[in-house]
């Protein structure tokens, strides 16, 4: 074992009633005295902290350091259970924070006060690697010899391109049949990680994988091991630093498995904590119509964190009641097509730390905004643009000021999923309703067109200036 920090962190059971302890060189991913979820905890007397923020800049400014290579471990500090000349990096979290202007007015939001966090911009061009790095640093001091994980895609081609470029740890991936965009599929299958298509959905393998990783003692890479969740809290120290060491009124982010949420709001409530900020953010999750249980689970049936006291028997009833009336997820963000939100407590947690709250969208309106935030630049896959349709729907129901600052994060890069994407803008409107009206898809009035033309210089011309 190499030195993992037991003198600074250890890992404890959210479960009030349960708040069992465990060592963080033991690789876990759920409680093994009550089932409930894990978190990553420390004795914040014992670590070394900047006293305010902006210290970071003074750190980063020694040339040399290896740490400030990467946009994850250059805040080591605040995630400190590995020894930092351990970390497996790639140069993760480098990412984009840019004012959008030119997408603030679709929001519905004044010009200056809406900001997206671009994750696509990582190396494996989803967020997924700011957990990853984490992960695998975590599976290397506890001496894993392979790695799984279930996947909507994006886990899969992270777990895969750290697979294959460190090449200690091999991988095996599980994905849905069928239900992977390709742009993720082609990456897990050319960074050569075994790709197994179970024969199901994403709830499937995911609770296959569980059942994989024990039987065969395979570490677990989903985001249920709270080592990932380390990691991408740093997604939300990036925004602070962006804002020149500021916290905004929100950020709005999608929600799937819950893995962001559940770390954005952990992010935050250890910021003050330490007394680094005083006061947190509100946390909007957006989530698609067709895939909306937490959506039903917060709005509907009003479950709520509870100060620890989750109400699991009504959690249980509600997946029954799902289960009896054959209810499955149906959305084109692929990403975010999940019944059974693995970090679910972690996410209402977090709600209720940020006075946080949840929003729906359509398909159509989650395309329509991907089409103008790729319109304002760098762009994303369709599960990252629910969060700019959600600011406008919650700025059209009078939620967000137009003059708060909010922070969308998008999370995956547009060309993930190039084939809706090509879809929307190439398909007359009819094609489309045939094609994607199952999905509430039945037009697209952000279409960018292409132009056909014969080998003529004068329709050439003729097309150019029209
Ligand atoms: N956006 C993208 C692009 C994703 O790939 C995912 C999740 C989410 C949002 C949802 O994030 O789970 O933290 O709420 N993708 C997982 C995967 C499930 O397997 O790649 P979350």
């Amino acid at each position: 074992m190499k030195s993992i920090r037991t003198d600074i962190g250890y890992q404890e059971c959210i479960n009030v009633a349960c708040r069992a302890r465990f060592d963080v060189a033991e690789p876990l991913f759920e409680c093994p005295t009550c089932g409930d979820l894990l978190d990553v905890r420390y004795d914040w007397s014992q670590a070394v902290l900047p006293k305010r923020l902006n210290d970071f800049e003074a750190k980063w400014a020694v040339p040399g350091d290896p740490l400030a290579f990467s946009g994850v471990w250059q805040y080591h500090e605040l995630l400190p259970f590995a020894p930092p000349q351990n970390v497996i990096t790639v140069g993760e979290g480098k990412t984009v924070f840019q004012q959008a202007d030119r997408v603030a007015p679709y929001a519905r939001m004044n010009v200056g006060r809406l900001f997206l966090q671009y994750e696509g911009m990582n190396p494996s061009g989803s967020f997924k690697d700011n957990g990853m790095t984490a992960a695998f640093t975590h599976a290397h001091l506890v001496g894993a010899t392979r790695a799984v994980c279930a996947s909507t895609g994006n886990t899969s081609a992270s777990v895969a391109m750290y697979a294959a470029v460190d090449g200690r740890i091999p991988a095996i991936v599980l994905v849905g049949s069928g239900k992977i965009a390709y742009g993720k599929l082609a990456q897990a299958l050319d960074y050569g990680v075994r790709v197994v298509e179970v024969e199901g959905d994403f709830d499937t393998c995911m609770r296959r994988v569980k059942e994989v990783a024990k039987e065969l003692g395979i570490y677990l890479m989903n985001s249920l091991n709270p080592f990932r969740l380390e990691g991408q809290k740093t997604i939300m120290y990036r925004v602070i630093e962006g804002l020149l060491w500021d916290v905004p009124e929100w950020v709005v982010v999608p929600g799937g498995n819950l893995g962001n949420s559940s770390a954005f709001g952990k992010a935050f409530q250890e910021l003050r904590e330490m007394g680094l900020i005083s006061r947190l953010p509100r946390l909007a999750v957006i989530v698609a119509e067709g895939a909306d249980t937490l959506y039903r689970i917060v709005n509907q049936e009003r479950l709520a964190w509870n100060d620890g006291r989750v109400d699991d028997a009504r959690i249980a009833a509600f997946y029954d009641q799902m289960d009896a009336e054959n209810r499955r997820a149906k959305t084109v963000a692929s990403a975010i097509e999940i019944n059974r939100p693995v970090n679910l407590k972690k996410c209402l947690r977090s709600l209720e730390w940020t006075g946080g709250l949840v929003e729906k969208v359509s398909d159509q309106e989650i395309l329509d905004a991907k089409a103008r935030i790729g319109a304002g630049g760098f762009g994303c896959e369709p599960a990252s643009a629910a969060t700019v349709a959600g600011v406008r729907k919650l700025r059209d129901a009078g939620v967000i000021d137009a003059d708060d600052r909010v922070v969308c994060v998008l999370t995956g890069h547009p060309l993930k999923d190039p084939n809706i994407t090509v879809a929307y803008h190439t398909l007359d409107d009819e094609v489309i309703a045939e094609k994607y009206g199952a999905y509430g898809f039945t037009k697209a009035p952000h279409a960018n067109r292409p132009v056909r033309v014969a080998d003529d210089l004068d329709a050439i011309v003729a097309a150019i200036q029209a």
